[in-house]
């Protein structure tokens, strides 16, 4: 399998501060730029885009998901950088975690960078833990309860 080096990785936040520049955020003024890194090698990336309808906003990392998705990479999610331009990095917020796991997978690495020296470095289950995800639904058996 693809073992990515450390300047793989390198690139992977190099990628998202890029993606940052990107981002359509006029409403929180929150630039907010995303990379993942695929099992095979391949990279996408994303940004925050926000709508006047604010909640049908998308942040960055789903973005990013979603263009790999959309490229027809045919490869899981292996990692994902985050990249916020401000003095502490941020964590993907919830949805977003749901949605890596439903690709990635709970070893997926999660990497978040920004302007100052600290960085978020972790696996996915440490942000998800006991995740509900595809194999929840794989459960044999009748959904519906036996007394109705
Ligand atoms: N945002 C992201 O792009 N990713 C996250 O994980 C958290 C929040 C965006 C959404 C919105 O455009 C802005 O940051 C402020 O919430």
């Amino acid at each position: 399998m693809f073992k990515p080096t450390d300047a793989a990785w390198e690139r992977l936040t190099d990628s998202a501060r890029l993606a940052a520049d990107r981002a359509y955020c006029p409403y929180s003024g929150f630039r907010v730029g995303a990379a993942v890194l695929m099992t095979d090698g391949h990279y996408a990336i994303g940004a925050n885009i926000e709508n006047a309808s604010y909640g049908l906003t998308i942040c960055a990392e789903r973005v990013a998901v979603f263009m790999a998705r959309m490229l027809g990479i045919d490869a899981k999610p292996l990692g994902v950088a985050i990249y916020t331009p401000t003095q502490a990095p941020t964590a993907p917020c919830g949805a977003c975690r749901q949605v890596l796991y439903e690709f990635g997978g709970p070893e997926l690495r999660v990497i978040a960078v920004c302007d100052g020296p600290k960085r978020i470095d972790c696996l996915l289950c440490q942000l998800l833990p006991a995740a509900f995800g595809p194999s929840d639904l794989d459960a044999e058996g009748d959904p519906v309860p036996a007394a109705l």
